[in-house]
């Protein structure tokens, strides 16, 4: 049977451990041995304790826990050939020739570079002695099938990442929270939720809340932005309500391409408005905490299919994202959807914010 490696890379989000523990489960039933390569592309590159072969209660009573418990890391090694050289290595020595990457996009597209990179790491292997000729052949093709796994729901090619669903339930929580106390003190707060150059979290927390206005890198605002938000502040207040809540992405910028931040938001307000204002920045308790159902079963589907698409991949078939379109786990090109992704982010830094919508589609 094949032998496949399964590992967490990048930042950790709620849903990972359900991905886990669908590869190995699926795998073992598949009759495919499943390591666990822990601490993410370090593990690899270390080999030794962080590659261990699974069993069917490894992944035992991870379900319902957030973060990964197998670890994960941003790891510079990697980025060195030396480090994929050792990575290589370590995956040869153990029979590995299948990988399931759950990462962002940064990590997913290091993979692939990996798995381009893996003949010529294995004929360097051979000649510095440190795996056989015959090792060489029968590992001669390196399979890949990424799952992307972010809060941000910042990857092009799937309606929703592993771990976005479960920090928008934790963001809206906080809100609700934080709404009680500013309601008994008639007071403004700016929330900064994270997602990078992403707008996701912070517009779907607006809708979800009713905030009364929403900051995100996608729909920069005009040079009038402080006197239009101040109105509509003042507005809330008219119609008679007794807070305000402006929702700041950490990514916002203006429409020169400037960030927006928290405190000149706030600084804004207490300017021109008399309303007693506050800063919460939520951090990193949006990426924390249990999982949902939906990212549960979103991790479990995508892990099962990884499975499929492993054991179906031969020397022809691409690299596979494992992504969601509507509501179907489906394999799309990796390569598309890392392209795609990069194309959004430059379309972004020249400010042409109509194509980078066009470019996400419904994402
Ligand atoms: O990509 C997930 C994310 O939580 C972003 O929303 C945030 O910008 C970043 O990671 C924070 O990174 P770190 O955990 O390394 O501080």
């Amino acid at each position: 049977g094949r032998a496949i490696g399964v590992f967490t890379s990048g930042g950790d989000s709620q849903g990972m451990n359900a991905a886990v523990r669908a590869v190995v489960r699926m795998g073992m039933t598949c009759g495919a041995k499943v390591f666990l390569i822990h601490e993410g592309y370090q593990g690899m590159v270390d080999g030794g304790e962080n590659i261990k072969e699974a069993a069917w209660d490894s992944v035992s009573g991870i379900l319902q826990l957030g973060g990964t418990v197998i670890g994960s890391a941003r790891c510079k090694d990697f980025r060195q050939r030396e480090g994929r050289l050792k990575a290589a290595c370590n995956l040869v020595t153990h029979g590995i020739t299948n990988i399931c990457a759950i990462g962002g996009d940064g990590s997913l597209t290091g993979a692939n570079l990996f798995r381009e990179e893996w003949p010529s790491l294995l004929e360097e292997l051979v000649q510095n002695d440190k795996i056989t000729k015959e090792q060489q052949i029968k590992h001669s093709h390196l399979n890949i099938v990424g799952l992307v796994g972010s809060i941000d729901n910042d990857f092009c090619g799937t309606d929703m990442t592993i771990g976005a669903d479960s920090a928008l339930h934790r963001i809206v929580d906080c809100v609700d929270a934080i709404s009680t106390t500013a309601v008994s003190h008639q007071r403004a707060f700016v929330l900064e939720v994270m997602g990078r150059h992403c707008g996701y979290l912070a517009l779907v927390t607006g809708l979800a809340c009713g905030a009364d206005w929403i900051f995100i890198p996608e729909h920069p605002p005009g040079d009038d932005w402080e006197e239009k938000m101040c109105q509509r502040l003042n507005n809330a207040r008219m119609w008679g309500n007794r807070l305000n809540v402006i929702i700041v992405s950490e990514g916002a910028i203006d429409c020169h391409g400037k960030p927006i931040t928290s405190q000149q938001v706030k600084d804004a307000i207490c300017r021109k408005l008399d309303i007693d204002t506050r800063i919460t920045v939520l951090g990193h308790v949006q990426r924390g905490g249990s999982p949902s159902a939906f990212d549960r079963i979103l991790g479990t589907r995508m892990g099962a299919e990884a499975v499929l698409a492993l054991l179906e991949a031969t020397p022809d078939t691409p690299a596979y994202v494992v992504s969601l379109d509507g509501n179907q786990a489906v394999r799309v090109p990796l390569m598309e959807c890392v392209k795609k992704t990069q194309e959004v982010q430059k379309a972004m830094d020249n400010l042409d914010f109509d194509r980078a919508a066009k470019l996400r589609g419904r994402t």
